[in-house]
């Protein structure tokens, strides 16, 4: 059985789906939720469903990423995870952790890579009119957002979209997806998963 640690920051929608995912004959279970916000409503959702929590807050090692990661990888030492997953985890990681972790760290990003690294995806893409819009699990590497991708699922843009109506429909693929995608890469299979809105 693999185990598996969840970084976020935020309301952890992606969280929940991925520790309500990992039950019966999943080949993982979680281990660890790690916010670096202490108001993170995920730890919450986190603890109630039985896994174990920690904070590593970001803001009082100043602009020290290294040390803030040095903090991060102690927990993960504690926690002896296979698995990190990145799930609306805002802080960007460096390589000197990114590649302890390499090949056994996801992310979930809320476009179609490689279009739209960084933040604002769902206004990109609306400003840039595209027809189709999405989300991405890949593996983590140094470079923000980039690394081999494992899953993409795709929704139509609609005529009078918002980047928040817009948001909405991409996070319910981002629940089907994230789930998938973890259960096959936890089995070892690394191919890239297709799903679009049914
Ligand atoms: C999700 O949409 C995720 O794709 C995005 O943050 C949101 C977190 O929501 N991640 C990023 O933008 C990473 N750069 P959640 O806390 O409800 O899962």
């Amino acid at each position: 059985m693999k185990r598996v640690a969840i970084f976020i920051s935020g309301g952890g929608s992606n969280m929940v789906s991925l520790l309500d995912s990992m039950t019966g004959d999943h080949p993982a279970r979680p281990c660890l939720v790690l916010s670096n916000k202490a108001d993170a409503g995920g730890l919450a959702r986190a603890a109630e469903r039985g896994v174990p929590t920690a904070v590593v807050d970001h803001k009082p090692f100043g602009g020290d990423r290294e040390a803030f990661q040095e903090a991060l990888q102690a927990e993960l030492e504690n926690a002896a995870p296979d698995i990190l997953c990145l799930a609306g985890f805002m802080r960007v990681l460096t390589g000197s952790f990114t590649s302890r972790w390499e090949g056994r760290m996801l992310n979930i990003h809320p476009s179609l890579l490689p279009k739209y690294r960084g933040l604002h995806t769902h206004a990109r893409a609306l400003e840039a009119g595209d027809a189709e819009h999405g989300c991405t699990v890949h593996e983590v590497t140094a470079e923000l957002d980039d690394g081999p991708i494992l899953g993409q699922a795709t929704v139509p843009v609609l005529p009078g979209d918002t980047p928040d109506a817009l948001a909405a429909r991409v996070l319910v693929q981002e629940h089907r997806l994230y789930p998938a995608v973890l259960r096959r890469f936890a089995g070892g299979n690394r191919e890239m998963l297709r799903l679009s809105e049914a």
